[in-house]
């Protein structure tokens, strides 16, 4: 289990987190967590569906693994000098002492669930998943503790080819969901040989203006060199800057492996930029790595990242392998809402049943059943209430038509039916109704 306790978050202690929510009312979702409601939940739709979309066009199928793991599966898999680890996972004891963590990524125990398949023999698999992930950081817009992913997988082949096809789909899936104006930047992180000399030229650089460094830096010196490269602290930034490029050390091959990278990216018509201090906060990766951030983001604008990985799994010698990426679902709305971008058009909106007396509704309710099987969506009101109150409910739920239903209609077999875009009103034979509404159609899009 980690060393730091699972519930204090980096720089937060317990008693501060204990007093902030002594102070919040309980009737809020826990910090950095949200309620996402329906009005919301159509373009979460909308970017889960365009995600299938796409990855399905890449031969990608779905894999749904456990919200939580054993410890050691991100502890080893993430690797323990990262932030995730050290500082932001929620662990936890089961009552049958068993140490869980939410996941706080999805690649580790998605590698984890497929060590029982073939991938272990060089055969390739190609999934994708969605859904929550858990990191114990400071909140803030853009940084939530729960947030969602969506995510890929190429795992068991090495192909330098595979690793330009997934950025390509990530873009691809970029442009499906309305971002444009994303920022695509790409480096090589080389294999473990390739780091020992350039980890010694970082060293000798940084260790030059050590007592200048922040104190997180300070200890990445002896612990992780390569963290340095990614901190946001102002008073690094010019040491950062003036680093030696850790890429010309590395070997011809791994040159030429990211070179291939780079040819096939171009060649498949993205637009991306080298960038020498791409080091990514995760230890698995190994040659590719890439991040897309967007201008509409604040400080956090990174939405999505990834790249090639040998992930080393719990009673496992060798290393799981592969090559993909994940997508912060609420940074990606982020980007969309800076961008204005809109919603594909929708089907018509429902239809209202309005009932005058009791004898009305009842027929309301087995009429609701009909249209609902035969695919059209359908509020019956309950109570009973004067029509104008039924219309002004028809409107809240933005219904497309109201069907109007009194004891002198029922007599007749007929239904009144108002066009609530219009206002006009049509009386019609109540066993038509169901004929006319699928006529005009689209009710499920
Ligand atoms: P990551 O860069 O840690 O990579 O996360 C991917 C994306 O998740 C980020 O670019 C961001 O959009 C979103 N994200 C991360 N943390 C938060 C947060 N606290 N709040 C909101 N959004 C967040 C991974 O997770 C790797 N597993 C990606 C990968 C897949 N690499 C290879 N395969």
């Amino acid at each position: 289990m980690s060393s730091i306790h699972p519930f204090s978050f980096a720089g937060d202690n317990i008693l501060t987190e204990f007093i902030r929510d002594k102070k919040m009312s309980k009737s809020l979702p826990p910090p950095g967590t949200s309620d996402i409601f329906p009005e919301e939940a159509a373009s979460w739709r909308f970017i889960e569906e365009s995600a299938i979309k796409i990855f399905s066009l890449y031969g990608y199928g779905e894999l749904r693994t456990p919200v939580f793991e054993y410890t050691e599966v991100f502890e080893r898999g993430i690797g323990g000098d990262t932030e995730v680890v050290q500082k932001e996972m929620y662990t936890f004891e089961d009552r049958g002492g068993r140490s869980l963590t939410l996941r706080p990524e999805g690649t580790a125990g998605v590698m984890r669930a497929l060590l029982n398949t073939d991938v272990m023999n060089g055969n390739e698999k190609r999934v994708f998943y969605m859904g929550p992930m858990f990191r114990g950081e400071r909140p803030a817009a853009g940084r939530k503790r729960q947030f969602h992913q969506v995510g890929v997988e190429n795992v068991g082949h090495v192909a330098p080819e595979l690793d330009a096809e997934s950025i390509l789909m990530l873009m691809h899936f970029l442009e499906e969901s309305g971002i444009r104006n994303s920022k695509l930047q790409i480096n090589t992180r080389g294999t473990a040989e390739d780091r020992k000399p350039a980890e010694e030229k970082l060293r000798e650089h940084f260790s030059k203006s050590e007592t200048a460094l922040c104190e997180d830096c300070k200890a990445r010196l002896s612990r992780n060199v390569w963290r340095i490269l990614d901190c946001k602290q102002p008073q690094c930034q010019e040491f950062i800057n003036s680093a030696p490029d850790a890429t010309t050390f590395f070997s011809p091959e791994t040159r030429g492996y990211f070179d291939k990278v780079c040819n096939a990216l171009s060649a498949g018509g993205a637009d991306f930029e080298v960038s020498p201090r791409l080091v990514r906060g995760l230890d698995y990766y190994v040659h590719t790595v890439f991040e897309v951030s967007h201008p509409g983001l604040g400080a956090q604008n990174a939405i999505a990242g990834g790249g090639r990985y040998e992930i080393f799994l719990p009673e496992n010698k060798k290393p799981v392998i592969g090559v993909g990426f994940a997508a912060g679902i609420e940074r990606l709305l982020m980007a969309r809402e800076s961008l204005d971008a809109g919603l594909p058009e929708k089907g018509p909106g429902c239809v209202f049943l309005a009932a005058l007396g009791e004898k009305a509704r009842d027929f309301n309710m087995a009429l609701a059943s009909k249209l609902r099987h035969a695919g059209i969506p359908v509020i019956a009101e309950v109570d009973i209430k004067s029509l104008k109150a039924q219309m002004r409910a028809a409107d809240r739920v933005a219904a497309s038509f109201a069907l109007i239903c009194g004891d002198n209609e029922l007599e007749k077999n007929l239904i009144v039916c108002k066009n609530m875009k219009t206002g006009e009103q049509t009386e019609m034979e109540s066993t038509s109704i169901g004929e006319f509404l699928k006529s005009i159609g689209r009710w499920h899009e």
